[in-house]
């Protein structure tokens, strides 16, 4: 059902010294920081050939990632994303194979402006998982 990597999200106690990270140490190629208030996130976008990386730091006093930023202080690996080419479809399966989807399961518009749904990392190895139809 899962599709493409779309993209893997870390979350950064300081987004310009990640930026620099992927740009010069890594050598690739780094968007300029891109505020997103409705998420509570600034973004940099780090595309790669085959994928994304978001670097993430937290926007305002309700950021969704400020706990986690607490709970990891150096920043660490958030979540990942992956395509769906429907996501209704792929929710309605994945709550009949009995994984908890986050919310109230209605798909919302991400970051990308596509809807998104967010699965419970203790049904997906550890790892919160978002699906995104692509
Ligand atoms: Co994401």
């Amino acid at each position: 059902m899962i599709g493409r990597l779309n993209h893997v999200a870390i979350v950064v106690p300081d987004l310009d010294k990640a930026a620099a990270v992927y740009r010069r140490t890594l050598g690739a190629t780094v968007s300029a920081p891109l505020p997103l208030p409705a998420h509570g996130v600034t973004t940099v976008f780090v595309e790669l050939p085959n994928t994304k990386i978001e670097l993430l730091h937290p926007l305002g006093d309700a950021s969704p990632i400020a706990k986690f930023l607490e709970r990891n202080p150096d920043g660490g690996v958030h979540h990942v994303c992956y395509e769906v080419a429907d996501i209704m479809a792929a929710r309605d399966r994945l709550v009949a194979e009995g994984a908890r989807v986050l919310g109230d399961g209605q798909p919302r518009n991400g970051a990308h402006d596509k809807p998104v749904l967010f699965l419970h990392p203790k049904d997906f190895c550890g790892t919160l998982v978002e699906i995104e139809q692509a």
